[in-house]
Formats: C-alpha cells, structure tokens, sequence
C-alpha cells in the first residue's frame, strides 16, 4: 500500500486535501519554503502545529557539512518531534551525514536522488527512505519508472524505502502505484486533478438529472 505524502508548505491547501485524502505527511525542499520568504518562521510553526506528531514532516538540510548537517538535524527534530525526517541531499559529505543523524536516532530521508548506484550507497548509509526525482529523470531523457522498478529490486535487501518525487502528470504517479513503491509526494493540485475525470462528472450530473426528472426535490431516503 503506498503511502501519499504533499510536497507542499501550504497548510491552507494542505488541510483541504487532508479532509477528504488520507495522507501520511508533507514534504518540503528549499524552493518551496523559499516562497515563504520572510514569513518563514510563522510557517515553521504553522507546520509544526499541523503535523503535531501525527503526520511525517520531510525538511530538507541547508547545512553541507556531515556535522553541520547533524547539528541542524537534531535542531529540527527537537522542533517538529518524531515523525521528523532530515532531507539530505546525496553527496559525499551526506552520506556521513546519514550514519551520524542515524545514530542520533533521527530520520533520514536522502534526496535529489536519479540513479540505482545512488539508491545503493544511501541504503548502505542506513537511510530511512530515498527519494528520486521522477519528472527531472524524464525530463533527462531517462526511462523514469524503468529505473525506480531496479531501485526497488536493489532495496528489496534493505530497510530503506523509496519516497518517489516530483510528478509532472497523473500517469507518472499511477505508474509508481502500479509498481508499488513505498511513498510517494505530490502537489496539492496533482492530487485533486488524480481523482477527478471529466466522464466521472458527466455520469453524476447524469445520474441527478434522471433522478430528478422523476422524482424531483424528494432524496432516496424519502423513500424508506
Ligand atoms: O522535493 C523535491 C521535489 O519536490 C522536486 O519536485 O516538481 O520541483 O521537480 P519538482
């Protein structure tokens, strides 16, 4: 069963979708909280309120030192409380980075990732989840679903999980529920625009207007 995640810092929008979909957290990464601008604190604590340790929360490193990253990790954990994951992009520095936070009793969620031998050193590392970008893959000119199938293969042997992001279009995301991956992290607008389809409209408004036509303003419960 794959769990949803938003990708968004949003909590407006990410309280709507919450309230009819069941989601396991929200993601963020430097870009999006960079169009929070100076607002930037109250947004942390407006995070920090709605996923009250209920939801995962993914914040991503600004920190590029192993032990900086650490220091900044164990900060945000103290913060937002367990269900917190550092995001730590792959790089040489970040994969001590994973060891340490690890050690620490901290999530780790390595990220940027677009390659299997990527996936593999970060599962060595002892990360929680690792996440590739499925439409900046595509966008590469690369067989993005293809490539997440062999990470799941190599990762059938480890704890770590795929967290699949970035979603250009409904037939991206549904390839990975199709081959099952773990978690996945989506826009608010992704996830509206997967459960609607136009024929689904056209069949209720159908539905109302036979209905009504016989039975008018009286509900099917009237009727018992
Ligand atoms: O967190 C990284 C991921 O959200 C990137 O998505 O849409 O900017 O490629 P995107």
């Amino acid at each position: 069963m794959t769990n949803i995640l938003v990708d968004s810092s949003d909590i407006e929008e990410i309280k709507k979708i919450a309230d009819y979909y069941p989601i396991s957290g929200i993601t963020t990464n430097p870009s999006i909280l960079a169009k929070e601008n100076s607002d930037l604190q109250k947004k942390m604590y407006e995070i920090k309120k709605f996923v009250n340790s209920h939801y995962e929360i993914h914040v991503q490193t600004t920190e590029k030192i192993a032990e900086k990253i650490l220091s900044e990790a164990i900060k945000l954990h103290k913060f937002f409380g367990g269900k917190f994951f550092i995001k730590i992009p792959i790089s040489k520095e970040g994969l001590k980075a994973v060891s340490l936070c690890k050690k620490e009793g901290i999530g780790v969620t390595v990220t940027s990732i677009f390659t299997s031998s990527q996936v593999f050193a970060a599962a060595k590392a002892g990360a929680d989840y690792v996440a590739p970008y499925v439409n900046r893959m595509a966008n590469m000119g690369m067989e993005s679903i293809k490539v997440l199938a062999d990470m799941q293969k190599i990762l059938s042997s480890y704890n770590t999980k795929i967290l699949a992001a970035s979603f250009k279009n409904i037939e991206q995301f549904t390839d990975l529920l199709v081959i099952g991956v773990d978690t996945v992290t989506v826009s608010t607008d992704l996830l509206e625009q997967s459960i609607w389809h136009p024929y689904t409209d056209k069949s209720i408004s159908d539905f109302e207007v036979d209905w009504n036509k016989t039975f008018g303003n009286l509900r099917v419960g009237d009727f018992i």
